[in-house]
Parts: structure tokens; sequence; C-alpha cells
């Protein structure tokens, strides 16, 4: 990890109470996907390229729902005031000034209309998209995309890596199972169904299909990423359903434990889609290098989970833009040294394995 980032990191730790802190860094099972994440980012290296430089780079990318200044999204995180007061509006404020996007959970602690007027304050043309669990009760998954639309987000992504919630035995271990009084999922409240003023729980459902994606299709005219796609297969059956991007996502190791990690599984969903819609990773990221192999491997940018969580709890706002800071400023300084103008110059012939060549063994 980036210097910066761990102390980030450090500094976050000591401030959250240890259950929250376990529910931010856990991951499902014994947490080998969590692991696999980061490791595969060190299992590659990156190829300068010399002599063809310019002093100009433009780090920004056009992506389905907004053109962020660099290829860093922030990853939808839930339940942002366990970190910080002012939760997801402080996530979001950081992000718009850096430029980026940030897709808000559906389980934010602060209500979607909220976080994107919070983002709009700092900058009228903030991108905010919106993360979707699609819900058995359509009506109600209807109402969720209402909300975002009236709240002015520009996508939507829809998470379809969770028929069932992955099993986190750190928070088994210490009994974290509801958030602490005056938390909720606020963009479930007064929902079709819920309790009166209260919150609906949030449903994963195994009898999820692409059923409901189609129907999603006939409520919204938001382009639609879908996220936790890792087999070319479903990558290939949400292109031919129109979707407007793809997130390799492992989802941060807590839903599959057995997933292999999002950047080995990048390659061969990158060469499925041959180009017809964006790809975008996440897991793992934890240096401005890593953003550069994935895009390099065919990514149009990144998603980060944790180090912006760990920004919020140690410092809020401003934590969130040093982690953004860091990332941007370490990524333009690899682009510079692979002699690129943008992230088009970031290509897979520069991506090789660390401790070794393979044709050159043996
Ligand atoms: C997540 N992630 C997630 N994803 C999603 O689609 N909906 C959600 O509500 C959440 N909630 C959530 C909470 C926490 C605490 C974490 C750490 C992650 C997954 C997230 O979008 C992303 O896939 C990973 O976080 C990426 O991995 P890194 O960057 O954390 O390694």
């Amino acid at each position: 990890m980036s210097p910066e980032l761990a102390a980030l990191h450090a500094k976050a730790r000591a401030a959250l109470d240890p259950v929250h802190y376990d529910y931010y860094a856990g991951g499902a099972g014994e947490e080998r996907a969590l692991a696999e994440n980061e490791a595969a980012f060190g299992r590659l290296a990156l190829l300068p390229r010399v002599l063809r430089g310019d002093a100009a780079r433009d780090l920004a990318v056009e992506l389905p729902g907004g053109r962020p200044a660099l290829p860093v999204l922030l990853a939808p995180t839930a339940f942002h005031r366990l970190a910080h007061p002012d939760g997801e509006a402080a996530t979001a404020r950081a992000a718009a000034a850096a430029g980026t996007v940030l897709v808000t959970g559906m389980a934010s602690t602060v209500a979607v209309g909220e976080v994107t007027a919070a983002a709009r304050a700092v900058d009228a043309d903030a991108a905010v998209w919106f993360q979707l669990y699609l819900q058995p009760e359509e009506e109600v998954t209807a109402c969720l995309v209402r909300r975002a639309e009236r709240a002015g987000c520009t996508a939507l992504v829809v998470t379809v890596d969770s028929p069932v919630f992955g099993r986190h035995r750190r928070d088994a271990d210490h009994g974290f199972h509801e958030l602490p009084a005056g938390l909720a999922a606020e963009n479930m409240r007064g929902l079709p169904g819920g309790p009166p003023g209260g919150t609906r729980p949030i449903a994963m459902s195994p009898t999820i299909s692409w059923g409901h994606l189609d129907r999603l299709r006939e409520v919204t005219s938001l382009p639609v990423w879908l996220k936790g796609v890792l087999h070319p297969a479903d990558a290939r059956a949400a292109v031919a359903r129109g979707v407007d991007g793809i997130v390799v996502s492992n989802h941060g190791g807590r839903q599959s434990d057995l997933a292999p990690a999002a950047l080995d599984a990048l390659p061969a969903v990158v060469a499925e889609v041959a180009g017809r819609v964006p790809v975008v990773l996440d897991g793992g990221v934890r240096r401005g290098g890593d953003v550069a192999v994935a895009l390099a491997l065919g990514a149009a940018a990144v998603g980060v989970g944790r180090p912006v969580l760990w920004g919020l709890a140690a410092d809020g706002e401003a934590g969130v833009a040093r982690v953004l800071a860091v990332l941007r400023d370490e990524f333009d300084h690899v682009l510079a040294l692979c002699g690129g103008r943008g992230p088009a110059d970031l290509t897979p012939d520069l991506v090789v394995p660390r401790g070794g060549c393979e044709r050159c063994d043996g």
C-alpha cells in the first residue's frame, strides 16, 4: 500500500470502534478472496517506455454517466456515518472536489438526495451514481430508482453478486448485526411495505434474475452498470442485454470467498466484451501504480472501497480528499514514467509478471 494511505489506515484504525473497523476491513469466510485482491497486484509489474513522453498529461476518462477527471471512482460502500458524523455527505464533497464519481450506496446512512446536494454544492456538474440491489418486490426497486433519479444521479450501478449475504466471521464474532441507535439506511425509509416512518430492510434474494434487469430498463433511462461480474459468460450476457458498463469485482472479498482476485478475472472479461462497453475494476487498489496496471489490462477506470473509508474515518472530508489526491498524484507519476499522455497509452504489452519473465525462464 502507498505509505500515505497506510498512515491514513493506521489513523482510521485507531479512531474507529474496533467492531466498526472490522466491519469495514473484513471479508467473507477465511478472507482468501479479500487477500487475493491485493496479492494479485503484487504479482505484476509495469514496463516503462522511453523517449515518447509529453509534459501535458490528461487523466480524464469518458464513461456512461460521467467524465471523471481521473480514472478512480469511489466504489459503493455502506454506512459511512460509522466512520464520520457527516457520512456520505463528506465523501460526496471530496469526490466532487476531485472531479470524480461517487457511486453512492443504496445502504447509505445519508439519503441520496442529501448526498447529491452535498456534491453539487461543491461542483454543480458533479456526477453521483446510485448503487442498487434489485429487490424481489419490483415496485420497491422502482421506488428506489425514482429517488435516485429525483436526486439527480446520472447512472445506476446494479450489484449482482449478492444473491445471499456474505458470511462475515468478524461481524459474527462481535455480534455486529445492527447499526447503532441514530443511524439507518436512509434510502430505505418510507418504502412500500416498510414500517411507517421506519426503514425497510435491504433484501438479498437468490430469485433475482436477468428478467429483473430487463424490467429495470423499462423504468429508467439512466445508464446501467452491472457490478460483481467475474465470469466472461455473464459479461457476454450482460452486453447482449444492453448494459452500459460492467464492474469486475469480487465485492472486496465480502461475498464468495472462493472468488478469484478481481484483477485475475479482468483480462478474460475484457477480451469477451471487446470494447463494446467499458469495464471498471474494483478490489485491492491501494496505490496509483495499481490503477495503471488495471488500466493497462483493459479497465476503463478503477473503483476504490476501503481506502476511502480509512480517509473518512481518519479525517472526514479532508481525509477522503487526501486519498484521492495521493492516488491521482501516484497514477500521474507512473503514467509519466511509461511515457504516456493519458489512460489510453496504458496497454497490455506493458504488463509483465513480477519476479521474472515467463518467456525468459528455462
Ligand atoms: C462494500 N462493497 C459494497 N458494494 C456494493 O455494491 N454495495 C454495498 O453496499 C457495499 N458495501 C460495502 C461495505 C464495505 C464496508 C466494503 C469494504 C465494501 C464493495 C465495494 O463496492 C467494492 O467492491 C470493494 O470495496 C472494492 O474493494 P476494496 O477497494 O475495498 O479492496
